[in-house]
């Protein structure tokens, strides 16, 4: 991975659909609908390509539904699939199961409420609003002046949410749970699965916390054998996926760029914060993992975010189940 030419940190601003942080596991449950759009679908392209019958969608960091939500209402033929959207915060699931979601022009969903030119915005726009219904906004919901893209002339905001709840024939398959990915062989019996999401939480398993440690100048975790917690990760991915089953991943930089542990020879690391001593890893270590033994094979790559405009980088984020 080339890493060298890194010279900017720039996560695009963080308003999403739910901006928020879970009060007990102090982790970012932000997303927001269509997030890498192009993955999705293409993502939901293979599954119907593979599992014509259906299958089991496993969406782990489901976070408040947005995901599964705009899964579904990609599949052509949505009730031979069951999906299933799973978080380990309790908080993001209650919300899921509320299911009334604010949208802020300003955010990254919010093309879905203008009229769009581009073709593939005005066709997302499009089967949003055959698939949810604008309603009022509900009582306690999150106060938009949490918000940086709270934007007021004295009491009037210039740029209104508007709220919106998916159809009841969206929800019919979708199931919110609350669930951790560490448990995921045991899930639902046991059965196996044609798709496993698990986007933009790697970090979150890993302590790799980017933001934190390059933007805020927290401490990273050292301690914590990242290579150990992925390995353990994706053999139980693995087991559950079935043959030509497909695992999603996040594009993130942080689920790509990680801080190397004290596990990690220094052979195998970068510079990256001389004054801090902050290494990364070279090799990267989901897709070493994915690679080894022939198991998985990378089917699509896509443009990793956070890394400045003059430093494109491609990786693969959807694999297959080969064998
Ligand atoms: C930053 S959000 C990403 C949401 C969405 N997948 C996306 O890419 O926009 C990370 C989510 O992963 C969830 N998460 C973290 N660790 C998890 C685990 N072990 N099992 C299930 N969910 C987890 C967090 O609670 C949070 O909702």
């Amino acid at each position: 991975m080339k890493i060298s030419t890194l010279h900017e940190y720039n996560f695009k601003p963080a308003f999403k659909s739910y901006n928020k942080i879970d009060k007990n596991t102090g982790n970012s449950i932000s997303t927001n609908f269509y997030h890498d759009t192009e993955v999705l679908q293409k993502a939901v392209d293979i599954i119907e390509k593979e599992f014509p019958q259906g299958t089991d969608i496993l969406i782990y960091a489901g976070s408040n539904g947005e995901e599964a939500l705009s899964v579904n209402t990609l599949l052509h033929n949505r009730k031979k699939y069951k999906i299933y959207s799973l978080d380990i915060s309790k908080e993001a699931v209650n919300f899921a199961n509320r299911g009334i979601y604010g949208i802020h022009p300003l955010a990254e969903d919010g093309f879905l409420l203008n009229d769009n030119k581009e073709v593939n915005k005005k066709y997302l726009s499009d089967i949003f609003h055959k698939n949810f219904n604008e309603t009022i906004k509900p009582k306690n919901f999150i106060n938009v002046s949490d918000f940086i893209y709270s934007i007021k002339f004295g009491d009037i905001d210039l740029y209104p949410q508007r709220y919106f709840a998916p159809a009841k024939s969206l929800k019919q398959n979708i199931k919110f749970a609350n669930a951790d990915i560490s448990n995921i062989e045991k899930f639902n019996n046991n059965k196996k699965a044609g798709a496993v999401f698990f986007r933009n939480a790697i970090y979150q398993l890993t302590k790799n916390d980017l933001t934190g440690v390059l933007k805020y100048g927290d401490r990273p975790d050292l301690e914590i054998n990242k290579r150990q917690v992925i390995n353990e990760l994706i053999k139980k991915i693995y087991n559950k996926l079935e043959v030509n089953g497909i695992f999603v991943l996040g594009s993130h930089l942080q689920e790509h760029l990680y801080i190397a542990d004290n596990s990690v020879p220094d052979c195998e690391t970068i510079l990256g914060d001389k004054s801090r001593n902050i290494r990364f890893m070279t090799k990267h270590p989901v897709i070493e993992t994915l690679k080894k033994n022939r198991h998985f094979l990378p089917l699509y790559a896509s443009v990793i975010e956070g890394l400045s405009p003059d430093n494109v980088l491609k990786t693969p984020l959807i694999w297959q189940k080969i064998k």
